[in-house]
């Protein structure tokens, strides 16, 4: 991956939504992207029939590529097992593991984790920020280096908590918002918990990995 490419990669930080370039959009670099970006919260406007529709291409390709990182897996959509466990890689949307100089203070990126990117509970959400701007909620033994992990699986209905307002991560669906400084503490909006924080640490190499599962459940539901 060369330094372009790395930069574009970055996800930006604004307070425009950024859904807009979930499906149809041929400049998104893997094909089960469509799967992480507000898939539920668009099924109700656009229907199932073309979801299904997606899927089934989706099927037709990964069956002529299967070598391209975690194709086969986008279809685990029934594994109930833990999301993360100990050492377990974050890896972005191309499969490539997290350096420490990955993002810069204030830059947010969606991640997975290496074993099983596509299931449900994927997406994962590492921001950055200076570490002594964490406080309230935030479990600091979680964070590593000013790095924090949360799902990105809104609480509330379970969209993906894609868009960015200065510093609160916002859910597109219903105006959900987290503070990420606080734990992704809920600050407005529907949501009734926090997005469950990741423990995270580097590893020998230098790359993110985490040092267990998420702290809370994952979406919609649990206490
Ligand atoms: S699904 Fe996120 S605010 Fe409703």
């Amino acid at each position: 991956m060369t330094a372009k490419d790395d930069d574009a990669d970055r996800e930006s930080v604004s307070s425009v939504p950024d859904d807009s370039c979930a499906c149809g959009d041929a400049s998104q670099p893997t094909i089960y992207r469509p799967f992480w970006r507000d898939s539920r919260g668009r099924m109700g406007r656009r229907g199932y029939a073309r979801v299904l529709a997606t899927v089934g291409g989706l099927a037709a390709l990964a069956s002529l590529t299967a070598p391209v990182l975690g194709l086969t897996r986008v279809f685990e959509r029934s594994y109930t097992g833990p999301v993360y466990s100990d050492g377990v890689a974050l890896v972005d949307s191309e499969g490539d593991r997290i350096a420490e100089t990955r993002l810069s203070e204030g830059e947010q990126l969606t991640v997975f984790p290496e074993p099983r990117p596509g299931i449900d509970r994927a997406p994962t959400l590492l921001v950055r920020f200076p570490e002594e701007e964490y406080g309230g909620e935030t479990r600091m033994e979680f964070t590593v280096s000013g790095y924090a992990a949360f799902s990105k699986v809104c609480t509330h209905a379970g969209c993906m908590v894609a868009d960015r307002d200065d510093t609160t991560l916002v859910c597109p669906c219903h105006s959900g918002r987290f503070d990420p400084l606080s734990g992704a503490s809920v600050t407005g909006g529907p949501p009734p918990r926090p997005l469950p924080q990741l423990p995270i640490t580097l590893s020998s190499d230098g790359e993110l990995i985490a040092t267990g599962d998420f702290e809370g459940h994952v979406g919609p539901g649990g206490e």
